[in-house]
């Protein structure tokens, strides 16, 4: 493992398992009563978020405290960046106060680069989402999820994906987290098609390891999974699209395209859901979207990634094993 965890793009073949399977083994301390583990005492996480999260930000803070790290969560909103303090001047206040790990959520693609190459602090960064780049920890949250539905067999451990087929849809333009997954998909040996609008494609995609398709009703039916994206109006300055309701049509995931899945096949969404846009309510609340279920898997995951990074070994996870079956 590096020393940060930047990009998915990052991480071997080797690194991707290691990470899933440590998550699988600390995944079993959310049944237990007493959810905490000694493993980060003494050792403080910030939580550095310069844009607005939901989901991120508090499983990231989770994740940290059941491992007993100490944890100061930061949002730029209410703090002195809104006085136009920089990500350099932040950055050596998070130093001063000892931060072991940063974790930073930034509307500008390559700040949490920035921050890991800088020198303004030492210790481990991790990008929890950077402009339209990459967010990495959500693309391992969603292989996990892969894994333990398609793999289930002791949940997969050790396996990659070899062979299953994701399929991901929409805006994938502006979306850290298809970037994100696309390349770790791809290592894990999936096979990955991306569905958009000609207008929702990026550039530069055909260098991407996936295949590109412009019809849905094409593909649903040959997939182990599918993961629906948030039209991110915020990020739009153009028209993408006609209107809503074509979007929807021609993109979107309703109950009679869900039934043309594979019988096996889930549905994804790293959330927000724009409800009735990307996915119908009938698709969002059914037994086959692994949405809320990809929320839990991922306090999971950055348990797993926060532990490997501030210098957990095999060995502790297998002293983390032994107190399990205590
Ligand atoms: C995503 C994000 O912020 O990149 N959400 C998330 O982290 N769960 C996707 C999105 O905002 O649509």
């Amino acid at each position: 493992m590096k020393r940060h965890l930047i990009s998915a793009a990052d991480l071997s073949r080797d690194d991707a398992v290691l990470i899933l399977d440590t998550a699988e083994e600390l995944a079993r301390l959310a049944d237990r009563p007493i959810k905490k583990l000694p493993t980060l005492r003494g050792r403080t996480v910030v939580n550095l978020f310069f844009e607005d999260s939901t989901r991120t930000r508090i499983s990231f803070e989770a994740a940290a405290k059941r491992l007993s790290a100490d944890v100061i969560n930061f949002s730029a909103k209410g703090s002195s960046v809104s006085k136009g303090e920089s990500l350099k001047d932040t950055a050596l206040t998070l130093e001063a106060m000892g931060a072991d790990a940063v974790v930073i959520r930034h509307h500008a693609s390559g700040a949490p680069h920035r921050l890991a190459t800088s020198g303004w602090i030492n210790g481990a960064v991790v990008n929890a989402g950077d402009g339209t780049h990459e967010h990495p920890t959500q693309a391992l949250l969603d292989a996990f999820t892969v894994r333990r539905h398609l793999s289930p067999a002791a949940s997969g451990v050790g396996q990659d994906l070899a062979g299953r087929r994701i399929t991901i849809v929409g805006d994938v333009l502006h979306s850290r987290v298809a970037r994100s997954n696309v390349h770790l998909l791809s290592t894990l040996g999936a096979e990955v098609t991306l569905v958009a609008p000609p207008t929702l494609v990026p550039f530069g995609v055909e260098s991407w390891p996936c295949e590109v398709s412009y019809d849905l009703d094409a593909v649903v039916g040959k997939t182990d999974a599918v993961m629906m994206l948030r039209v991110q109006r915020e990020r739009m300055n153009a028209a993408f699209f006609p209107t809503e309701r074509e979007y929807a049509r021609r993109y979107g995931l309703d109950g009679d395209r869900m039934a043309r899945m594979p019988e096996h096949a889930i549905v994804m969404h790293p959330g927000p859901m724009n409800r009735g846009m990307e996915i119908t309510a009938e698709v969002a609340d059914s037994d086959r979207c692994t949405a809320v279920e990809q929320v839990a898997n991922g306090v999971s995951i950055r348990m797993a990634v926060l532990y490997l990074l501030l210098g957990g070994n095999e060995s502790a996870v297998a002293a983390a094993r032994t107190e399990e079956s205590k």
